[in-house]
């Protein structure tokens, strides 16, 4: 670690003496990074403010190391292999079971194993501050390699960012109708069918997604007009 003297020299006056010994964040949220090593401060930041940060996951969740000492040298020890690009999938999968199924089954999954360009769990959500991909986004996240210059399907992010959108509207119409839902309504079924079809997402097989998602639409539809008819439905 080239760095590793200055940095320890600075962190020696900076760091306050009441931090705990071992703990990675103790160490990480330091301020006084903002000056020494910018880039590693953006990346706690990043960290904090994600869905992640909140849920107050562990460093150590993604990138293990030894939460036990102060040393840079031993608490690294290992620390990048959990996230390299071909052991990520496998490292997220651990806590997104359903999603880390579906994608195992992908195009996607496939060329990735034989070492090929193709996205893993990091290039569409991100990594320090993963984020859910909105219908406003997916198309640019799918156009960096899906365009008409490369050849690899040009057309999947119109149709991605097509099938995200009902998605959207599935489930704006599946919050509305639950609202208004008695407790033995038909509407609780569709909603098994709703979590379902997110988790057929990570497959990528979007002429099924395409089917199945008009008609879960069709069906929140129709729940809608029933319940209109007869609250009880
Ligand atoms: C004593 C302070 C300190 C502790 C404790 C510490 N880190 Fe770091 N960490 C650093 C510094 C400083 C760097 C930047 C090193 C560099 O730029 O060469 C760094 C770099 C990293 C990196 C970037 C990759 C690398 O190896 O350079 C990761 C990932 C990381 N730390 C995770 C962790 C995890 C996980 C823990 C706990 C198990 C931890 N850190 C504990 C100070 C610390
Ligand atoms: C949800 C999993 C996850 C958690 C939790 C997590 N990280 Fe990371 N982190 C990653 C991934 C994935 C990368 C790889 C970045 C990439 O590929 O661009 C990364 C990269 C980094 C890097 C930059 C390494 C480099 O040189 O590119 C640092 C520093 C780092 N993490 C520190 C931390 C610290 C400190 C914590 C706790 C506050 C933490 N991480 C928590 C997933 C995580
Ligand atoms: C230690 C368990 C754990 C690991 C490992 C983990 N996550 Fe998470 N993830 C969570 C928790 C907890 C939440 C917040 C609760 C929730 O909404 O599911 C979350 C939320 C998310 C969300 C937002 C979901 C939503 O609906 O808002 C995304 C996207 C995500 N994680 C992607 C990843 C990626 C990518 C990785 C690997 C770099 C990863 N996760 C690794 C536990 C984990
Ligand atoms: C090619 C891009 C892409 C890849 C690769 C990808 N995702 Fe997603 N992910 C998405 C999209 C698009 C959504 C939004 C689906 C929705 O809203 O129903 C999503 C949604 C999610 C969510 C939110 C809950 C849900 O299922 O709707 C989590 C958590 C998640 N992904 C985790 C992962 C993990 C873990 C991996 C790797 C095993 C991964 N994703 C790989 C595009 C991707
Ligand atoms: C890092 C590059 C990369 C990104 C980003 C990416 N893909 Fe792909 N994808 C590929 C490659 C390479 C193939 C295989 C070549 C092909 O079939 O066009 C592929 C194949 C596919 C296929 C199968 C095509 C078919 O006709 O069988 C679908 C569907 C797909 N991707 C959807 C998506 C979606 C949706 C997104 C965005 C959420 C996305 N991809 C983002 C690289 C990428």
């Amino acid at each position: 670690m080239k760095n590793a003297i200055p940095i320890l020299t600075l962190l020696t006056i900076l760091l306050p003496l009441t931090v705990t010994a071992g703990e990675c964040r103790d160490c990480h949220q330091s301020i006084a990074f903002n000056e020494s090593n910018p880039r590693l401060f953006y990346y706690y930041n990043d960290f904090t403010n994600s869905v992640h940060g909140v849920a107050r996951l562990a460093c150590t969740d993604c990138h293990g190391g030894d939460p036990s000492t102060r040393d840079l040298d031993k608490s690294h020890v290992g620390a990048m292999d959990p996230v390299r690009f071909d052991t990520v999938t496998q490292t997220c999968g651990r806590c997104h079971a359903d999603e880390h199924h579906g994608f195992t089954t992908s195009a996607h999954f496939r060329l990735l194993t034989e070492y090929r360009n193709a996205p893993n769990c990091v290039t569409c959500h991100g990594a320090m501050d993963v984020e859910v991909v909105n219908p406003g986004k997916i198309r640019a996240a799918c156009a960096f390699c899906h365009n008409p210059e490369s050849l690899t399907s040009p057309d999947v992010p119109e149709r991605a960012e097509a099938n995200l959108s009902r998605m959207a509207s599935i489930l704006n119409l599946k919050i509305d109708l639950e609202a208004r839902a008695t407790e033995g309504s038909r509407i609780w079924a569709l909603a098994e069918d709703y979590l379902a079809l997110a988790g057929r997402w990570h497959a990528f097989d979007l002429e099924a997604m395409d089917a199945a998602t008009r008609r879960l639409k069709a069906a929140y539809r129709t729940a809608a007009k029933m319940l209109a008819d007869n609250p009880d439905f």
